[in-house]
């Protein structure tokens, strides 16, 4: 049997700021998706990675006084260095600036040239240099500000190559409709569908160096560079291996796809950039002739009150302050647990705290008096015993927590994996097995009651692992494991005969985390 293969990519970030939790939710939320893959057998390659050209990071390489390429050495690291902190499992850190990504967008080009896809014209309208975007003047906000981030918009007249993009409107369109999960969820597919409802332009896809020199230049016209949006959405393309730049035009993989990682099998990301991943980029991809993402999924903001949590209007939360207070593994729960994926969500430090608690008291509790009590009553290793109807429960979870991932509900899942715990607490008290221990005759049932929550703990360690796996891990070494296991291994798995370790709570209070 061939193994199944995933690619799986977040979309690549401006480093022109320090990493917020906007950032850390698209990165954690594809991270336990590859997690959870993995678990089930999966090769799963995972993608992040930084996009470094373009006005936004040429501005603030030259507001600090420093060259664009330190500027990008410098800030990508701290995007590594979060990820790494934040237990992220990426298989490929790209980074547009990277030699090869430039050769595989001047190939792109090329071929988009070659197949006469590409003409030259000119521009004349408004321009937002922060979103380095094109406005049409009824889309202007009032004043003449860009619509999107409300700051003052430029008229500008240059050259541009054009895309030949319109005429793929229709392709695109029947893509969409014959695929209903293409864009998931459906509300915004359904925006997509809107959008394109109207007739759709062609993509100006060059900027004139004499304004930004801070790029990857036309193969076709040195005096100009690459549309920072085609060169960034080409490092998905690169990251797949699936095109060799310096074969020779009409061998470079473009013609077939085979052995490499092309297509993408799902493409996460933010539904401010919903547009560029569901309408640029596609079309790009047929104006190439190659396959198209199998998926794209977008989701809600974290917000403040009304407003979208970024850089530009000074509001956003840092992770890894919060890691700091409570830990990375309880950073991406309350992120992935908080957000119902597809719509908007706040942080607020009650909501933090809250999910916190959750973690803590049922999760961490259920642990620490399981195997307390092993200790205590069966000195140290967990007895056998027959299955009860928490075993019920068990195979329950496993099935909504699978329906759930496969829907990229990523907090429903989570939801019935903490109700799995609950109900297991909920069964300690109806049990009573500080009474079976008692007296002998009641000594099958303490066996019973131990080798069933044994058994949950270790389905919730696998259930628990694709959001807490630093967490998970510590726990099964607690339960004498060496490892998380596999959901199918979990399903199956009693722990009788197993010594476990008694140890300080797996998630302290927080009190005591913050002294
Ligand atoms: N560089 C482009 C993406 C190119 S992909 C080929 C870009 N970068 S970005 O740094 O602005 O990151 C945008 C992404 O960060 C969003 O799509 C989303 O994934 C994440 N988020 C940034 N702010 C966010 C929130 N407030 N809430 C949720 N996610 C947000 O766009």
């Amino acid at each position: 049997m061939t193994q199944r293969r995933r690619y799986l990519t977040t979309p690549i970030y401006y480093p022109s700021g320090e990493p917020h939790i906007g950032h850390a939710y698209t990165t954690i939320l594809a991270d336990a998706l590859a997690r959870f893959d993995r678990q089930n057998g999966v090769d799963v390659f995972f993608l992040t990675g930084t996009d470094e050209h373009g006005q936004k990071m040429q501005d603030e390489a030259a507001r600090r006084g420093m060259a664009p390429m330190d500027l990008c050495d410098l800030m990508s690291a701290k995007f590594v260095a979060a990820w790494e902190r934040l237990g992220i499992s990426h298989d490929r850190f790209i980074r547009t600036t990277e030699p090869q990504h430039k050769d595989v967008v001047q190939a792109f080009l090329t071929r988009l040239w070659d197949r006469g896809e590409i003409y030259e014209g000119k521009y004349t309208g408004w321009y937002c240099v922060h979103e380095e975007r094109y406005w049409t003047e009824k889309d202007l906000g009032p004043n003449q500000t860009c619509p999107d981030c409300k700051r003052p918009v430029e008229y500008v007249e240059e050259k541009n190559y054009f895309f030949r993009m319109g005429r793929l409107q229709q392709s695109l369109v029947k893509h969409i409709e014959s695929n209903p999960d293409w864009i998931v969820p459906a509300v915004r597919r359904n925006e997509v569908l809107g959008f394109l409802r109207q007739p759709l332009g062609d993509l100006s896809i060059s900027r004139p160096i004499s304004r930004l020199s801070w790029g990857i230049p036309l193969p076709f016209d040195p005096e100009h560079v690459a549309y920072v949006w085609v060169d960034a959405l080409v490092n998905y393309l690169t990251a797949s291996g699936a095109i060799d730049p310096h074969a020779p035009v009409g061998r470079q993989g473009f013609e077939d796809v085979t052995g490499s990682r092309w297509p993408a099998d799902l493409h996460v990301m933010g539904k401010d950039i919903l547009t560029t991943h569901a309408v640029y980029w596609p079309t790009l991809l047929m104006g190439v002739g190659l396959p198209l993402p199998r998926q794209i999924f977008a989701h809600g903001w974290w917000v403040v009150g009304e407003a979208k949590m970024s850089k530009s209007l000074g509001n956003v939360i840092d992770p890894l302050a919060l890691r700091e207070q409570f830990g990375t593994d309880a950073v991406r729960w309350f992120l992935l647990r908080e957000m119902p994926t597809g719509s908007d969500a706040s942080y607020t430090p009650d909501r933090f705290l809250a999910r916190y608690d959750e973690l803590a008291n049922v999760l961490g509790n259920l642990a620490s008096r399981l195997i307390a009590m092993i200790d205590k009553y069966r000195g140290g290793v967990v007895p056998a015993g027959r299955a009860t109807h928490l075993d019920a429960r068990i195979a329950e979870a496993f099935a909504s927590v699978r329906t759930a991932m496969a829907g990229y509900h990523v907090h429903e899942a989570l939801a019935a994996a903490m109700e799995l715990a609950r109900d297991a607490n909920g069964w300690v008290e109806s049990r009573q097995p500080w009474a079976q221990a008692k007296s002998p005759a009641t000594a099958t049932d303490l066996d019973e009651t131990l080798a069933t929550l044994a058994r949950t703990l270790v389905a919730l360690a696998a259930l628990f692992q694709p959001v807490a796996p630093a967490k998970m891990a510590d726990l099964c070494s607690r339960l004498g494991l060496e490892r998380v296991p596999t959901l199918a291994e979990a399903e199956t798995l009693g722990l009788a005969g197993q010594t476990v370790r008694k140890d300080a709570p797996l998630f302290p209070r927080v009190e005591a985390a913050e002294t």
